[in-house]
């Protein structure tokens, strides 16, 4: 009996029906591989995919992706480019549930986008592509859960051996750190950086799961001890230092901070994209919340945000952070009109789920304009927009350590509007997940201060600078 083979019809390296030839099929593997490892070079290979091999389903998925997970607004028009291209050509199923996961990321339904990668990974888990992207997609929407979960349904699917499970493990860190399983997360983290050193995500996992354990020396020292693999050559360096800078914080080595801050996270070299200008407003916060000299920081980051965030509200975790930057830079009157022209978008905007119009109702505008009351000194209006939803803050977007400013900002204020009591709860809570924080201990000794309770005050004031002793001398 012969074996019939389809035309045009190849396997790609995780075993899944692909349409095109085999050699257009390996290109496309080759320039996912390069994207699992943040290489730099993926722009370049996703160039050729979208010219040389514009007949490839997969291949114009894979652009358009890549367009989609900057969030950033100028890169929108290449993603419709390559959805429409992919639109066109004809597919096999699993292309085509690409196609419609794109088309719904595309049409700003980010929670259908991810529901439907999700559909597609039940009968295709080893699909990398979807995997990869499903995973950003949860995290841009803040699905924690479904940041374990997913990768947990289909990692079972991998054969230990095969080249990718490495990195699909690293993924799989992340989900489980988000989830609150540090301990598995750092196992599982460390194993996938073990296997391959250039995973920056799975590195980032580790880091992480040191992060929210208040583990600040063992976070210094595997950052530092393993800089050659992430510091410097790929796409996601400026999120792993803004990492070490937040350690630096704990250890108040400020100075190292701010220079982590000008020579990698933002500079006038800078590319400019929103995802490293966020970080850059989320240190510059923290600074701020520490009373830290920023110098003209704010005023450059703020220009450079004015020049990416455009008229077409499109992810509004992004909005906020140029809002912080604005109000950093003592613009508040911009920032109050970044805030309105999101109103107005809310308000013209017809009601649905999982869309960033109702996350920017629900989150994004009011975490902005707390924070444009905090600037003014209007700490009671700041605890008043902010603790009624601090328990849905991750609805829009990115990581708990990144939204922490949220609640930094929150305690601050509940201190300076002499609701004492609250502070004291949310630094309590705070300290019963990481009781080596530094950040935590310093304000259970100014609010106890602030209540009396002097020799309580001093305890707590000796045990954050212990412990930011034995931070600053880790290296
Ligand atoms: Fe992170």
């Amino acid at each position: 009996m012969s074996v019939i083979t389809l035309p045009n019809a190849t396997l790609d390296t995780n075993g899944n029906d692909t349409s095109g030839s085999a050699e257009a099929v390996a290109r496309f593997d080759a320039a996912f591989d390069l994207l699992l490892r943040y290489h730099p070079d993926v722009v370049g290979a996703a160039e050729g995919l979208a010219t040389t091999d514009a007949s490839l389903p997969i291949g114009q998925a894979f652009v358009a992706y890549l367009s989609l997970m900057t969030t950033d607004v100028p890169d929108l028009a290449g993603a419709r480019e390559a959805a429409a291209a992919l639109d066109a050509l004809p597919k096999n199923e699993r292309e085509a549930a690409h196609a419609a996961a794109i088309n719904a990321w595309v049409d700003g339904r980010w929670h259908a986008a991810a529901r439907t990668l999700d559909d597609l990974l039940v009968r295709w888990p080893t699909d990398t592509l979807a995997l990869l992207m499903g995973h950003l997609l949860d995290f841009f929407v803040g699905d924690s859960q479904n940041l374990r979960d997913r990768v947990g349904r289909s990692l079972p699917s991998f054969d230990p051996g095969h080249p990718r499970t490495g990195f699909v493990r690293g993924m799989h860190a992340f989900g489980l750190e988000e989830s609150g399983h540090y301990e598995r997360a750092e196992a599982v983290g460390v194993e996938a950086v073990e296997r391959n050193p250039n995973d920056v995500w799975g590195i980032h996992a580790v880091v992480h799961s040191y992060e929210m354990r208040g583990l600040v020396d063992d976070g210094i020292r595997f950052l530092r001890s393993r800089e050659a693999d992430w510091g410097s050559g790929n796409l996601f360096t400026a999120h792993n230092w803004w990492h070490l800078a937040l350690y630096l914080l704990e250890a108040g080595r400020y100075d190292e901070a701010l220079a982590i801050y000008d020579a990698e996270v933002h500079n006038d070299a800078s590319a400019g994209v929103s995802l490293e200008m966020l970080d850059a407003s989320a240190l510059l916060w923290r600074l701020t919340l520490d009373e830290v000299d920023t110098g003209d920081r704010y005023a450059k980051l703020a220009a450079a945000w004015e020049r990416q965030v455009s008229e077409e509200p499109w992810y509004v975790f992004n909005d906020f952070h140029a809002v912080v930057a604005l109000c950093g830079a003592g613009r508040v009157a911009d920032a109050r009109a970044m805030i309105e022209r999101l109103e107005r978008y809310v308000a013209d905007t017809p009601v649905q789920p999982g869309t960033n119009r109702a996350v920017a109702a629900e989150v994004g505008v009011p975490v902005s304009r707390a924070v444009v009351a905090y600037t003014e000194g209007r700490h009671d209006d700041v605890v008043a927009g902010l603790l009624p939803i601090r328990r849905v803050f991750q609805r829009f977007g990115g990581s708990h350590a990144q939204r922490d400013l949220l609640q930094r900002t929150l305690t601050e204020s509940a201190i300076r509007s002499g609701q004492l009591d609250l502070a004291h709860a949310l630094v309590d809570e705070r300290l019963s997940q990481r009781d080596t924080s530094v950040y935590g201990l310093f304000r259970r000794s100014r609010i106890l201060s602030a209540q009396g309770q002097d020799e309580r005050a001093v305890a707590a004031w000796k045990a954050a600078t212990a412990n930011r002793a034995r931070f600053s001398a880790a290296s």
